[in-house]
Parts: structure tokens; sequence; C-alpha cells
């Protein structure tokens, strides 16, 4: 038999049978991979895009979520998404520096948003539609920033002053200005995987860690860590990030409802975020496994004096022009 009959008898058995396929049945199907527990600001995002996503493209779009570092660790899942091999992320803005831009560490910078509104004036504004557009470059289309509030520190010692921090290895995600701000405490930082941590805390791999109460209470962290210090010297946002030539390869009308229903999901978790962070706290206090303490003013002048030098310092790393758009931004006025 030669080919092209071959290739007939298969498509009639293939209509016979009822079976032969057609694209347009098969939905796109987006894999949404993240480190965090599903109910964290970041999980319910990620659901809630999934179900605006299912709905509004009626089932031609699937979307499936792989919570809790399930499918990839921090830094594997950024090579997965550039491989194609899922298509969907929210890595934390500490985390993109291994992807070549490092001008994202500028949101680490410790102390530079005195409040969420700061925040958002950057990510809503110029600062953060330019920040994601240099992605572009990297094969990373950046669609919208998700926001998780203040660090807060923690150790199995308290820590008030900035003495309290001299010798300890503290665990941090990738990002150079977080090394630099644990170096200005007097600490040892460490990176690590975020699945890493609670295991690392509890063999005494690391002695401490920032993070955010969301993260603390999910994670456990609180049973392995003594002592935390409401310290707001930080602050935890994410971008949702798509592997570009899949994204730019989507129908149109799929892309444009594929926005809307991130831009929706990103609301609802911003709104939500400062909410599940404070019933977070509450429910690790409720615990009585750790003390949670909250810094005098003059603790946090402090920690300030310790941790401004550290803007300056990252200049070379971060940039002068995008720390200073931040400051306009924000209206931060940097200390002489
Ligand atoms: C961390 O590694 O501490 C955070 O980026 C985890 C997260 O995604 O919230």
């Amino acid at each position: 038999m030669n080919r092209r009959i071959f290739t007939k008898a298969i498509l009639a058995a293939c209509v016979c049978l009822g079976a032969l396929p057609t694209w347009a049945d098969q939905p796109i199907v987006i894999k949404f991979s993240h480190v965090v527990a599903p109910d964290t600001p970041k999980g319910k995002a990620a659901e809630r895009f999934k179900q605006l996503a299912e709905e509004r493209t009626k089932g031609r779009v699937k979307v499936e979520v792989y919570p809790n570092s399930q499918l990839y660790k921090d830094k594997e899942e950024l090579e997965a998404l550039q491989l194609g091999s899922v298509q969907m992320l929210a890595p934390s803005l500490a985390k993109f520096g291994p992807l070549g831009v490092k001008e994202f560490e500028v949101f680490d910078l410790p102390f530079i948003f005195k409040d969420q509104a700061a925040f958002r004036a950057v990510t809503d504004g110029p600062v953060g539609a330019g920040l994601l557009r240099k992605l572009e470059p990297k094969g990373i289309t950046g669609l919208v920033y998700l926001d998780n509030g203040f660090h807060i520190m923690s150790a199995n010692k308290p820590l008030h002053h900035v003495a309290d921090f001299k010798g300890l290895k503290m665990r941090i995600q990738s990002s150079k200005v977080l090394e630099a701000q644990m170096r200005a405490l007097g600490a040892l930082p460490q990176v690590m995987a975020f699945s890493e941590l609670y295991q690392a805390l509890q063999s005494g791999v690391v002695d401490g860690t920032e993070g955010v109460p969301s993260n603390f209470w999910t994670q456990k962290i609180y049973e392995v860590q003594k002592h935390i210090t409401l310290s707001n010297h930080g602050h935890l946002a994410y971008a949702v990030i798509v592997n570009k030539p899949f994204w730019d390869g989507l129908p149109a009308d799929i892309r444009t409802t594929l926005e809307g229903a991130m831009r929706d999901a990103a609301k609802y978790s911003n709104e939500i975020a400062a909410s599940d962070n404070t019933s977070a706290l509450e429910k690790i206090k409720a615990s009585g496994k750790t003390t949670i303490y909250t810094p005098t003013a003059e603790e946090i002048n402090e920690w300030k004096k310790a941790l401004m030098p550290v803007h300056k310092e990252m200049e070379g790393r971060v940039g002068k022009d995008i720390i200073q758009a931040v400051y306009k931004a924000t209206g931060f006025v940097a200390p002489k």
C-alpha cells in the first residue's frame, strides 16, 4: 500500500470509529508551577486564575496548578519555563537575578517601601511595566505583579538589636541585595530553595530566616523558630510570568481572555494578601510555639542605620537609575 492510500485508510477507520481527532477539541493546557501552599495569597491567585481562565474560555484552556514545589524548586522552575516544560510561574522578584535581569532586586532593598501603597506606586506605574519588558529578550512575558506584604525575621534567639544577628546563618532567596542586607546586619547569608527551608531550620543547617506570615504559617516555620520579630524591613512580591513563544502562539482571543483572567486573579490576590498575612500571624501567635516581638521605634532606627548603606552599595548591581526611579515613584528620601 502506498503512503497516500495508507493515510486515507487510517482516516477512514478513524471516521468510522468516530475517533478522528480535531485540534479544536483539544484544550490548550497551561501548567502553572509555584513553590508555596495553595492556602496563601499566591496559591489562591493561581486557583482563581484557573477558575476564571477555564470558565471564560469555555473549556478551551485547561490550567493545571502545581503548588508547593511539587514539580520544580525555585531555580529549576525558571529553567523549566524557558524550556517550555511549564508555561506559567509566579516567582518572587528576589529570584529573577539568575535570568539576568538584576534590576528586579531593587524590590529587595531594605526599608524601600514604607507601605503597600508605595509598593503599588511602583508596580502599577511605568517602572513596573518597564521591568516586565526587560524579560522579553529572555523568552519570557511578564503579566502582572502579586503583592505579599512585608517580611518578618526569625531565629531561635530574640532579634531586637543589630548585634543579635552576629554570626547567625540566615536563609535568603537568591538575591544579591538580600545577601548584602544580611551581611550588613552581621549575619551569614545562605541562599536556599524555599522547599528546603523547614528542614534546614529544623536540622540547624541555618539559624534563621526572613519571610512573610502566610509562608511561616503554611510551611510551619513557627514550629522550628522560637522568636519572630515584626520588623517589616523588606517586602515580598511576585511577577506572574509565561513562556513567551507559547504565549505569542496562542489564538489572539484566548490570549486576551487569559490576560483579563490573570488581571482579575491578581486583583483578588492583592486584596486578600494583607488580611491573609494578619490572620496567619494570629494563628502563629495562638499556637504558642514562638514569641512575636514588635520592635520599638529606636530599634527600627538602629536597623535602618545598619541597612541603609545597602542602597548605595547595591547601585552597581541593581542600577542607580532604577533605584532613583523607585525613590521617585514612592516619594522615598534616601538618608544622607
Ligand atoms: C521564599 O523563597 O521565601 C519566597 O519567595 C517563597 C514564595 O514564593 O513566597
